[in-house]
């Protein structure tokens, strides 16, 4: 028996099924390069008396340690990241005779939901004797990593594309870590970053290029399943959606927590991506294996512009199994579902995070969501530091016409 209980087994690529010892430092598959997942001994877990004495733990993600990849209580790095609140909202006129509500992840450390996957991948690494890290972000995890390995004792480099805020870099600075500059997007910058660490002792904590990010992850799921009264999980769950690490997690969780016997049915996973950038949405629509990156990417929303999305096979996976499917919203409806969060129901949310209300209506519209079911958006990150009317002039002329023409 681990310190914290942990019943992580073994990594596994679902590609080529390869097994990887998890108590090694490990990135991508060694056979055939494609993501590897933690699997946990799920047999070994008396899963109704764990799922009693849920309630009586510390309100934070390290109350599921059972199925979290760290070892030894002392390799826990944290701040106080997790449990964030489920709200409802009265007075949605875009989903009429469906109940709407929002978890915020905003209010996690560092602003958004990147804080989960680096809290337990920092934790891991450390506990894998790594001390140098580094990541391309499109800003958010950036500033995760920066904060995470400043409270580990780890250095950071952070590869960003060059048009992201100064606020962004500053933070990340702020906390200590190196920044870089990278002209394009997410993709470029990974590239670069891959390119410039090859010969450096240090760690790539890319999007499920490494495995326990995800793991932090999936910690949204068992909140979802542990805040949702009487056991009665939403109907759907409706996710901001660039690189899919959510999706995935989330679906994670959901299908451990299925193999323990705790559930019997997985919430609809909703993928939504911004009309200039959505490739999961087009390989959903195509019915493709894979997805094609996506030509001239362009969005107001920073984490929803990844052109190519890596194990991407795993996003629609968690989509299609789930049942689930993907709607695009354009950026004058995003900067609108800012306005409106804010405005009526005292949520701030970022572009990405705002991105699930915008969706709404379609997916009333189109029956995806139906009179009597309930429905759960994801706020993935905080607003503060965004101005939508900012945003909305810098928009190109005929989408910020189209935000005058509808009304509001
Ligand atoms: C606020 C916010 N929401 C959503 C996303 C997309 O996340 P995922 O990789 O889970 O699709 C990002 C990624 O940068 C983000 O910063
Ligand atoms: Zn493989």
């Amino acid at each position: 028996m681990t310190e914290t209980g942990s019943l992580l087994q073994s990594l596994e690529c679902r590609a080529c099924c390869t097994e990887v010892d998890p108590h090694r430092p490990a990135g991508v598959c060694p056979t055939c390069g494609h993501a590897l997942l933690a699997v946990y001994a799920l047999s070994k877990l008396d899963a109704r008396s764990w799922k009693a004495g849920l309630s009586s733990r510390t309100p934070s993600l390290w109350r599921y340690r059972e199925l979290l990849p760290i070892q030894r209580q002392e390799s826990i790095v944290t701040l106080g990241e997790g449990f964030t609140p489920v709200l409802p909202l009265s007075d949605v006129p875009e989903a009429p005779g469906v109940r709407v509500v929002l978890k915020d992840d905003g209010l996690l450390p560092t602003g958004s939901f990147k804080a989960r996957g680096m809290s337990v991948a920092v934790g891991r690494a450390r506990e894998l004797g790594l001390h140098q890290l580094f990541v391309p972000s499109a800003g958010n995890a950036g500033v995760a990593l920066a904060a995470y390995g400043a409270r580990a004792g780890v250095r950071v480099r952070v590869y960003l594309p060059t048009k992201t805020s100064e606020s962004i870099r500053e933070a990340c600075r702020a906390y200590g870590a190196e920044v870089v500059g990278v002209a394009g997007t997410i993709r470029e910058a990974g590239a670069a970053a891959r390119t410039a660490e090859k010969t450096l002792p240090s760690f790539d904590m890319s999007t499920l290029r490494e495995p326990y990010r995800v793991e932090g992850k999936k910690t949204m799921g068992f909140e979802i399943f542990e805040q949702s009264p009487g056991a009665e999980l939403p109907d759907a769950i409706v996710y901001p959606t660039g690189g899919g690490t959510g999706l995935v997690g989330m679906y994670k969780a959901f299908t451990e927590l299925r193999e323990l016997g705790l559930l019997e049915r997985i919430p609809r996973l909703y993928a939504i991506q911004a009309e200039g950038c959505a490739p999961v949405v087009r390989a959903l629509r195509d019915g493709a294996a894979a997805v094609r990156p996506w030509e001239d990417p362009t969005t107001v929303a920073p984490g929803l512009l990844v052109p190519a999305p890596f194990a991407s096979e795993r996003v629609l996976e968690a989509v299609r199994g789930s049942g689930g499917s993907g709607d695009t919203v354009s950026d004058s409806s995003l900067l609108d579902a800012m306005d409106r969060l804010a405005q009526r129901h005292g949520i701030s949310a970022s572009p990405e995070g705002a991105a699930p209300y915008a969706a709404l209506e379609s997916l009333t519209r189109h029956r995806l969501l139906r009179p009597g079911e309930t429905v759960l958006l994801y706020n993935t990150g905080s607003g503060l530091g965004f101005s939508s009317a900012r945003l909305r002039d810098a928009l190109p002329r005929d989408e910020s016409r189209r935000h005058l023409e509808t009304p509001g």
